[in-house]
């Protein structure tokens, strides 16, 4: 097997006490490295005010070497804050009224895009295989090539690609996905994410479509195929049934007296939907007065990208809504949103997920949404919750037995959380069976197999199986 390069923006450090604190993607890729031997390049997350920027910091964890460089202020402020925040992710969210586009950042988007190409450069041999991720990084393998790297590269887009009305109102569409054809294996999460991705370039006359997932362009030929990504589905269910016993479990049942437990978990950002979400809980409560003070809603929300002024100006806004139903619906002694902005630690989370009678999982757009599968993972068989799911999830597309719903419209939501309260357990069965099949066979190690069977590029002769990835551990 060829050695394997990743490499993204973030880069997760295994935990020095073995702790499992890293999420399935990582623990994924770390497996994948540690099969075939490998080298993991992105950001330190330090930025450093002196150019030019220091040397890599290289890291070793048994045969996973970790590149980690720092980046200038400029370059975090251009590149992280700027372009891939502000105009790339509302873009791909389908808000193009938060988009801002400014030529400085999109300038310095290509220009650390093209920093990355020079510090991963003379790290390249010959045979490895590599692997970019995510929307910070598009334009990576086009350095590469122009720098002369012949190497199989393989990009994995973990965000929506939106529909061409909404992509193509960017500035620099064009380059952007010209970039792409430099890739060999195109990932999306979903077949709707290639199927915007193909609209979009032949809509400019880029390339050409040779078959569902083949292209070629610029003399290439490439694929582009949806990999929808999973989690460590096993792990995260042994996780969920040990939890029963921790003290958090416990301090949190006693505190509940009896009440049903709702539960939401997301990072603060304008694409989960949380605003919506709020009404559609007070909706709910005001229209089912029985229910009042017979649940909480339990929202967890550990703020994110705090720099970025839509961030910013959205602490402030739902922390005020969560208030604001508190004040009005709460009594002395029930508080109907616990709203929470930390985050928690795997274990607790995964036993929270089990106690919870339903999630609410409702983006208003979202790539994947992985908190859907853990829930699913997370519950008693015997007597498990109900996943209420926004249809613009990329979950939804596997996930057909959630509930649901469309978080745009907020009585309709609210009539959904009734509903799943109301469910009888046959049904809440019958429907978790379902998802728990998919959400064990779509895992993250499928997803990462997959992907890096086709970015081999060879088929495996007949009757021999491709070698599965183990989980590494930790
Ligand atoms: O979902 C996209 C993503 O970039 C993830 O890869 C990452 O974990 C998350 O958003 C958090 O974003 P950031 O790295 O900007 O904090």
């Amino acid at each position: 097997m060829s050695r394997l390069i990743v490499v993204s923006n973030r880069v997760p450090l295994p935990a020095k006490n073995g702790a499992a604190s890293a999420g399935g993607l990582a623990v994924a890729l770390q497996s994948a490295l540690a099969a075939r031997g490998g080298l993991w390049l992105g950001w330190s997350g330090k930025i450093c005010s002196d150019e030019p920027v220091g040397p890599l910091t290289m890291l070793k964890d048994g045969n996973i070497e970790y590149a980690l460089t720092d980046l200038t202020d400029l370059d975090v402020e251009e590149y992280y804050q700027g372009f891939a925040n502000r105009v790339l992710w509302p873009i791909c969210h389908y808000r193009l009224d938060l988009a801002e586009y400014g030529r400085r950042e999109m300038t310095g988007y290509f220009r650390v895009n093209q920093f990355f190409a020079s510090r991963l450069l003379p790290l390249i041999q010959k045979d490895d295989v590599i692997w970019i991720h995510d929307y910070h990084l598009i334009p990576l393998a086009e350095e590469l090539r122009r720098q002369g790297v012949k190497n199989r590269i393989g990009f994995f887009l973990h965000i929506p690609w939106p529909a061409p009305d909404v992509f193509l109102a960017m500035p620099v569409h064009d380059e952007l996905l010209k970039s792409l054809t430099a890739y060999d294996v195109i990932g999306f999460q979903t077949r709707q994410d290639r199927e915007n991705f193909a609209a979009c370039l032949a809509r400019q006359n880029i390339g050409e479509r040779l078959g569902e997932e083949e292209f070629s362009a610029a003399g290439r030929t490439f694929i582009a195929r949806p990999y929808p990504i999973g989690i460590e589905t096993d792990e995260f269910a042994k996780l969920a049934r040990q939890a029963g016993n921790t003290t958090l479990h416990k301090r949190m049942r006693q505190s509940l007296d009896g009440k049903e437990l709702i539960i939401g978990v997301d990072r603060l950002d304008y694409s989960k939907g949380i605003t919506q979400r709020i009404d559609a809980f007070e909706t709910f409560l005001t229209r089912h007065p029985d229910y009042q003070r017979k649940v909480t809603l339990l929202q967890i929300t550990p703020k994110s990208r705090s720099e970025v002024p839509e961030y910013e100006a959205m602490q402030k806004t739902v922390a005020e809504q969560a208030g604001r139903v508190n004040g009005a619906l709460g009594t002395v002694d029930w508080v109907p949103i616990r709203y929470v902005n930390r985050s928690l630690r795997r274990p607790a989370l995964a036993g929270l997920y089990r106690m919870a009678k339903v999630a609410l999982v409702t983006p208003l757009r979202d790539g994947m949404n992985l908190v859907a599968k853990e829930f699913v993972a997370a519950q008693d068989e015997d007597d498990p919750g109900v996943l209420l799911l926004s249809r613009f999830a990329g979950a939804a597309h596997e996930l057909k037995e959630a509930m649901l719903v469309n978080p745009y419209d907020v009585e309709g939501t609210a009539d959904v959380i009734a509903r799943s309260l109301a469910m009888p357990r046959d049904e809440r069965q019958a429907r978790w069976k379902s998802m728990m099949a998919t959400v064990r066979e779509n895992n993250v190690f499928t997803w990462c197999d997959t992907f890096l069977g086709d970015l081999a590029g060879d088929e495996a002769p007949e009757g021999v199986e491709q070698p599965r990835l183990k989980r590494v551990s930790r």
